[in-house]
């Protein structure tokens, strides 16, 4: 879900000691001391320029967009050395159902004060407003019409459609099952995948899902794809069903699950594989908490890499 935007303490300006430059600059309306820092959260005191380089190279941010200025005559003389341009950063865990997708992408986005999309919900809302319009999930054209006009958003942990609050269906073994046929759909995939871009636009963020870093983010910053033996996948959703309290055998979910797995692996359109540069973790023998903090290191250490001058 995409929850409120929460910043990592220090990231505000490059502080009080800013000044000789940026207040005259602030002026002209191309940076001011106080504007938000748009870079990546997490940046280190010694990973910026000091305010002594900022002075001598004069590269000024405005809005994620980095301006040399070279029409000012008081600093046509001076050296044009480029810091990196503050953007944000898209970081996707893809993978199938089971491996700890969800509970790892939530907690890693709180850890970096990122924000977090949950795209399997987007897919499931979808199928529980074609469960509550009796529109058959295989009825291709009324499927691809509903999923172009359902506005679908987050709130506080809960999904709605239009308006309408579906979190109570979607986690239900008919909308699962919806979700995974309609997810078929080359016109809900494309309807998903714009509404996808436009809610991670210019934001930090964590997107989960099965198509995030080969589709929907190619240019994404840091890629996971998790994995997991299936018996194990199955027991973790056979335990998740009996908090709810389910009980479904094993075998029943072993095989709801392989049927899954086939059809979005071998689905025409954004089939689930790992993109090229995603870095592949099996979380078949580690807990979240260990996976967490491992993403986490690697989403940091590209993070660093982003942000060392040039
Ligand atoms: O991750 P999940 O189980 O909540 O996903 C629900 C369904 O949506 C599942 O069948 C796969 C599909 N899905 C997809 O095709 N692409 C995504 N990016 C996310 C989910």
């Amino acid at each position: 879900m995409m929850k409120g935007r929460v910043r990592p303490k220090g990231g505000g300006g490059w502080g009080d000691s800013e000044p000789l430059i940026a207040q005259p600059l602030g002026t002209l309306g191309l940076w001011t001391t106080n504007e938000p820092r748009h870079g990546p959260s997490g940046r280190t005191e010694d990973e910026r320029p000091s305010p002594q380089q900022r002075l001598s190279h004069p590269t000024v941010y405005h809005d994620g967009v980095s301006v040399i200025i070279r029409r000012c005559p008081l600093f046509t003389s001076l050296p044009t050395t480029r810091y990196p341009l503050p953007t944000t950063m898209i970081v996707t865990i893809d993978g199938p159902a089971g491996t700890g997708k969800s509970t790892t992408a939530r907690q890693l986005a709180a850890q970096l004060g990122f924000e977090y999309l949950d795209t399997g919900a987007m897919y499931r809302a979808v199928a529980a407003e074609c469960l509550a319009q009796s529109i058959g999930p295989t009825d291709q054209r009324a499927v691809g019409q509903l999923a172009k006009s359902l506005d679908i958003t987050f709130h506080e942990g809960r999904t709605f459609a239009n308006g309408r609050d579906v979190t109570g269906s979607l986690r239900s073994a008919e909308t699962t099952e919806t979700a995974s046929l309609i997810a078929r759909n080359p016109d809900v995939r494309t309807a998903m995948i714009a509404a996808q871009r436009r809610m991670a636009d210019g934001r930090d963020i964590v997107c989960e899902g099965r198509d995030q870093g080969t589709v929907a983010f190619p240019q994404a910053g840091c890629k996971f794809f998790l994995t997991a033996d299936r018996e194990v996948r199955a027991h973790r959703r056979q335990q998740e069903l009996a908090a709810q309290g389910r009980h479904v055998p094993l075998e029943t979910l072993l095989a709801e699950q392989t049927a899954r797995d086939q059809r979005d692996a071998n689905r025409p359109i954004a089939p689930l594989r790992p993109a090229d540069d995603a870095i592949s973790i099996d979380t078949t023998h580690r807990d979240i908490d260990a996976v967490v903090r491992h993403l986490e290191a690697r989403v940091r250490e590209r993070i660093a890499l982003n942000t060392k001058p040039k």
